[in-house]
Parts: C-alpha cells; sequence; structure tokens
C-alpha cells in the first residue's frame, strides 16, 4: 500500500511525468489500465501563473479519475506556491516539484535538476509549495548533479523536514541524462535516509524490471516512463504482477488497435486536428513497435496529415496483423 499523506493509491505503480508524453489523454488511458496515479507533464510556474492558454490546457483534468498529480517545475519559491495553488485550485489532489528534469532551457533557469545543486532554495521551493496548499507534496529527483555530488539521500531529507509526502527519484544524475543505466541500488540510499514513502525510477521496461528496481532498492513504489510508451496497458500489467505474481497478457493485436483509435481520437478532441496529428503521430508509431513492418508503418504514420488519413495508415496496417494473429 502507498500512502501519500493523507491519499492511499490502489497500487504503488505509477506513471512518469513526460513532457509531450503524459498528457491528459494518457494519464487516463493509464489509469484505466490500472495504474495506481499518473503523474502530468511538468507545467512551468511562470507560465501558469501568467495564465497561458497552452498551459492551462496542459494542466487540465477534466474527466481524469482521482487521484491527479501536477507537477509544477520553476526556481523561485514564491510563484512555485502560487502555480500550486492554482492547480490545487483546480482539482488537482497531489502537486509534484521538479526537481529531475535536466534539460538546458530548464536547469538554467535554476529549476529541474539544477535544483539539486542548490539544497537552500531546494528546500525554499517545497517548504513555500507545502505552505501554499492543503494536497500532499511530493518531490522527483534524479541521484545528484553528477556523480560527484550525490546528494538525493540529503535533498530527500530535506524535503521530508520541509513537509513533502513522497520523494521519487529517478537512479541516474543529471550529467547522465538518460545515458547509461539507471542505479537501482543506489535509489536505496535514498529510502534508507528518509521515512516518507521513496518511489524508485528509471529503465523500468518489463515486469522483471520492476520487481529488480523493487528489491535492490527497497523502494516502496515504482514509477515508469518511457517503458509505457505505446503500451498504456504496461504499469497496469506490473501492478497486477507486483500483487499476485502473475500478469495479465499484452492485449490482443485487434484490442490494441482499439486503444490505439479511442486514443488518437482522444487526443483529436483535446487538441484539434492541427495541433492534435502532430502530438498523436508519436504515439501512433510506439503502438507499432516489435511489430512485423513498424518502421514502414512509422513512415506512413509520420506522412499523415488529416485524421481520416491517420487512421486509415492505421487500419491498412493492423487489418492483415489481426487477420494472421486471429489465424494463428
Ligand atoms: C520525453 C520525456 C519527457 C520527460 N519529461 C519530464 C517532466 O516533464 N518532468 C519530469 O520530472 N521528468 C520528465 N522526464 C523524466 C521521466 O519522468 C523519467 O524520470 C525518466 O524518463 C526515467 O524513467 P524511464 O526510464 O522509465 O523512462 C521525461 C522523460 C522523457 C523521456
Amino acid at each position: 500500500m502507498l500512502k501519500i499523506g493523507s491519499l492511499t493509491l490502489d497500487n504503488p505503480v505509477i506513471l512518469a511525468p513526460m513532457a509531450g508524453v503524459s498528457d491528459q489523454p494518457f494519464r487516463r488511458l493509464v489509469r484505466r489500465f490500472g495504474a495506481g496515479l499518473a503523474v502530468s507533464e511538468m507545467i512551468a510556474s511562470n507560465a501558469m501563473v501568467r495564465a497561458h492558454w497552452k498551459t492551462m490546457r496542459m494542466s487540465g483534468t477534466e474527466g481524469e479519475a482521482g487521484p491527479i498529480a501536477i507537477q509544477i517545475a520553476g526556481g523561485d519559491p514564491q510563484t512555485m506556491a502560487e502555480a500550486a495553488r492554482m492547480n490545487a485550485d483546480r482539482g488537482a489532489d497531489i502537486i509534484d516539484i521538479n526537481m529531475g528534469c535536466p534539460a538546458k532551457k530548464v536547469v538554467k533557469g535554476v529549476a529541474g535538476a539544477a535544483l539539486m545543486k542548490d539544497e537552500i532554495l531546494a528546500g525554499q521551493i517545497i517548504a513555500a509549495v507545502v505552505r501554499a496548499v492543503d494536497v500532499p507534496v511530493t518531490v522527483k529527483m534524479r541521484l545528484g548533479w553528477d556523480e560527484d555530488s550525490i546528494n538525493a539521500p540529503q535533498l530527500a531529507r530535506i524535503a521530508q523536514d520541509c513537509g513533502a509526502a513522497m520523494v521519487t527519484v529517478h537512479g541516474r544524475t543529471r550529467g547522465q541524462f538518460y545515458r547509461g543505466e539507471a542505479d537501482w541500488r543506489a535509489i536505496g540510499t535514498v529510502k534508507r535516509a528518509v521515512s516518507i514513502p521513496v518511489v524508485g525510477n528509471g529503465d523500468v521496461n518489463s515486469l522483471a524490471d520492476a520487481k529488480a528496481l523493487l528489491d535492490q532498492s527497497g523502494a516502496d513504489g515504482v514509477m515508469i516512463g518511457r517503458g509505457s510508451y505505446g503500451r498504456p496497458w504496461f504499469p497496469g500489467q506490473v501492478a497486477t504482477f507486483l500483487a499476485t505474481g502473475t500478469a495479465p497478457p499484452d492485449p490482443p493485436l485487434s484490442q490494441r488497435r482499439a486503444i490505439l483509435v479511442e486514443h488518437v481520437a482522444t487526443m483529436i478532441e483535446r487538441y484539434g486536428v492541427k495541433a492534435g496529428i502532430p502530438i498523436a503521430r508519436k504515439h501512433v508509431a510506439w503502438y507499432a513497435r516489435g511489430l512485423v513492418g513498424a518502421a514502414q508503418f512509422r513512415d506512413r504514420v509520420m506522412h499523415a496529415e488529416t485524421p481520416e488519413r491517420l487512421f486509415s495508415v492505421i487500419n491498412a496496417y493492423f487489418d492483415p496483423l489481426i487477420e494472421r494473429q486471429a489465424a494463428a
């Protein structure tokens, strides 16, 4: 049982916040397939406070099953507090603070992973956000800025002292970006440093990975990012596997196509055709990963300009595969 402050999740498997990926249509699907929680893509606190329309749409949560976790990013305690308040007012049940993003654009303004280098400011931000809202506040971090400055255990303690209800640790340093392998054992040093729940993250792409991360780190839960690309059912499978020792099989291709078609339709509904098609394309391509002819399919998907064309490319690709699977 994973408790985040006053909230108890159904299971300890969480979809990672991913800019451009963990939007509301994807979060809804992942939750429906059984993930315990799905964290929103990061929302820039300064844009939120200026009520930038695109940012407001990113943080929209209509129709999403609770608990709803919204991640905010920024380096100014007051602006972060204000953004947290706005999100809590708009229905967020959990506010997550981004202290792990390695992107230059983000760290330059002393936000994301750069906050790991400034523990005083990091503490001020966490304390200000905790003071600003009644809902639990969580913090997502990496192991440290680089291998010579591993301070996740210390920063987790600061987060705990400032009132955070949970921390998530991606087992890489900022210097690694996404290179190398996530160090699941190192997440254990954070787990041992605090009494609030610690969620481990990084490179969980299979059921066995999820179990190994938990075994090696002693973490209370697992967060899954890229492993859920094109398979919104994966976090739910992991949850069942961790609870029972067996997991439901991957959905058959006919069901996979139905999920994909629904996913595309909700993206177009949410963003409109012009903005929705480019966002939908990358998800569509991911659904074919590992299947025969995925590369050519991806090519056709990238050239589909209208919803009609996209749906027809999807059907032309999946129809014969589904027939073959049914015959086998
Ligand atoms: C496309 C992409 C976007 C991401 N955006 C965010 C973000 O907005 N906030 C954040 O805290 N982490 C972000 N991350 C990091 C992920 O949450 C996660 O920590 C990382 O991908 C490692 O987990 P994984 O190996 O399961 O993908 C992003 C990662 C990717 C690949």
